[in-house]
């Protein structure tokens, strides 16, 4: 049985039926993995992992990267628990980033499974950074492609979404290049983002702060971007070194409850 494949929009995003994720063959596993690098993020409907096998699946990825600031699911450490209390006004993830680009090896995917939904609103949104990569007019281009730039996990000390501003979590910022290369696919695309990059290498962070913004803004024009309306059981998986995503926080006074789970990547080039 093959994935039967619909892409969202133009630039990003596919949805995935006829398989389930908690019994895939070699040959279904594979198919997923070759959608997620073409489509940057998959969506399967109703799957209704347990814990169990949304591990299960993440190591079929690789290694799994334990998120140091989010709250574990009880009993599953490897499971970031993304939760939204009714009383809360901002959410987790609720600005455009890239998972975990504040490492030395930035996640390659994350594995998101909807456990309890509002009654509307919460949708996921993601933006190609292989379009926004491409549309650069050559002579930015050129420029970037000679930068690097600096990420910092230090934005959870100011968070205000239950996440851990623990201080023995922090590491040292890192630096990665502002165009990158995928790892598996060869193809370019644009690794900056507001919620971890700071400056370009030997550019002080006020130089560095009008290209950024306009990078920023650039990436997440409609033009390149899909929105995910998630339903129960749903499952989204994304990869980081191709798009950035956004958790919309529109549904203040509900409660919203989604296991993730993010699998080790390698060094950017
Ligand atoms: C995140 O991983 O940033 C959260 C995404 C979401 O809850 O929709």
């Amino acid at each position: 049985m093959e994935w039967v494949t619909e892409k969202l929009t133009g630039h990003v995003g596919a949805f995935l039926t006829g398989q389930q994720l908690n019994s895939l063959t070699d040959a279904g596993f594979n198919g997923l993995r070759n959608a997620l690098f073409e489509h940057g993020v998959v969506v399967m409907p109703d799957q209704y992992l347990d814990p169990e096998a949304h591990i299960d699946l993440a190591k079929r990825f690789g290694e799994i990267d334990v998120n140091r600031f989010f709250n574990p699911v009880d009993g599953y450490p490897e499971i970031a628990e993304v939760r939204t209390k009714p009383e809360m006004t901002q959410v987790i993830g609720g600005t455009w980033h890239s998972d975990h680009s504040y490492d030395p090896a930035p996640a390659m995917c994350s594995i998101l499974s909807a456990r309890a939904l509002p009654p509307y609103g919460g949708d996921t949104q993601f933006a190609s950074m292989v379009a926004a990569a491409d549309a650069l007019s050559p002579g930015l281009r050129r420029m970037l492609e000679g930068l690097r730039a600096c990420h910092t996990d230090a934005s959870f000390g100011q968070s205000k979404v239950g996440l851990g501003g623990e201080p023995t979590a922090h590491r040292e910022p890192v630096f990665h290049p502002v165009l990158i290369r995928h790892p598996q696919t060869g193809v370019q695309a644009l690794y900056v983002n507001g919620d971890f990059t700071t400056h370009f290498e030997g550019w002080s962070a006020e130089e560095s702060a009008p290209l950024l913004d306009y990078l920023y803004r650039f990436a997440t024009q409609p033009v390149f971007t899909c929105r995910v309306r998630w339903a129960p059981g749903m499952v989204a998986i994304w990869d980081n070194r191709l798009v950035q995503h956004y958790a919309t926080a529109d549904y203040s006074g509900h409660a919203r409850l989604m296991h993730r789970i993010t699998v080790a990547g390698q060094p950017l080039n």
